[in-house]
């Protein structure tokens, strides 16, 4: 049974200046829900109620976020505003969180080794806030990854074909069909964000992670790779060259809310949901 969920959340959210200047990305509210509760919800829909969050300087507004504010539900308690309260309250009562910092900012794998304390030795998932998913109330991609584990018991990643332009964006795989009618692949390779003409298909990891433990003593000698970080990516061709590693195209949509145009995408298409 998988239990925990860690979100790295110290980045620095540079491409949303100045309004992450002072406001943590993961708070930036798609309609009225900061990402990071979108993330949060998703885990919990899969059965995680153990939230492990890797923070950094700047983020104390995620650690408000989850937590009761006295002043506030005071103030709105009888009125009509009380519901808007309802769905970030049954979060708090169902799950727990814990936070630890992430001191330099080292890369993907590096704020994953950070989460070791928090996770222990289990398997665990990964969500990254910024890649928001959806699939119109059936499962949850974690929910359809959890499934994908039970069968399995190997790391997870989340995969969607990409335009090839794009592969630069994103840690890349390539494998062999092992079960075509759930789109499953069994690991042979993986590039963090390679170029167009170097990536040996375009099949590109999101932001959704489910790790077996070892990953923590493979991330300690994983040596910085693109772009000067500790990547995942470097650190999970490890074991998808023991063969444990399975890549699964999910159902459903995925936004790209770290990018401007993602988010806006995402914001619309939420909205459309709630009118109709
Ligand atoms: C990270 C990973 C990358 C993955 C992406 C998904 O990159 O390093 O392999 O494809 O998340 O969103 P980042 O977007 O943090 O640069």
């Amino acid at each position: 049974m998988i239990k925990k969920c860690l979100f790295p959340a110290a980045g620095y959210g540079t491409r949303f200046l100045p309004a992450t200047k002072a406001t943590p990305k993961e708070m930036l509210p798609v309609l009225t829900k900061p990402l990071i509760q979108y993330g949060v919800e998703e885990a919990v829909d899969a059965g995680l109620t153990t939230m492990a969050i890797i923070t950094g300087r700047g983020k104390r507004a995620i650690e408000d976020h989850f937590d009761i504010s006295y002043e506030l539900e005071h103030q709105i308690k009888g009125t009509s505003k009380e519901p808007l309260l309802t769905e970030i309250r049954s979060l708090i009562t169902q799950c727990t969180f814990s936070y630890t910092r992430q001191v330099e900012m080292k890369g993907l794998g590096h704020a994953i080794l950070t989460g070791e304390t928090l996770i222990g030795n289990e398997p665990f998932a990964v969500i990254l806030a910024d890649d928001l998913c959806n699939n119109n109330g059936n499962d949850t991609v974690l929910s359809q990854m959890v499934k994908v584990f039970e069968k399995y018991q190997c790391s997870i990643v989340a995969i969607e074909e990409v335009p090839q332009k794009d592969t630069h964006k994103y840690g890349i795989i390539a494998g062999n069909l092992v079960d075509n009618t759930t789109d499953t692949y069994r690991v042979t390779d993986m590039i963090e964000k390679p170029d167009p003409k170097d990536a040996p298909t375009n099949m590109a990891i999101i932001g959704r992670y489910i790790l077996t433990p070892d990953i923590f003593e493979i991330l300690e000698k994983t040596k910085p790779g693109k772009g000067g970080e500790i990547q995942i990516t470097d650190a999970l061709l490890e074991q998808a060259k023991q063969g444990n590693v399975i890549a699964y195209k999910f159902k459903g949509k995925r936004f790209d809310c770290g990018s401007v145009e993602g988010f806006v995408e995402a914001t619309n298409y939420f909205y459309n949901k709630m009118k109709d």
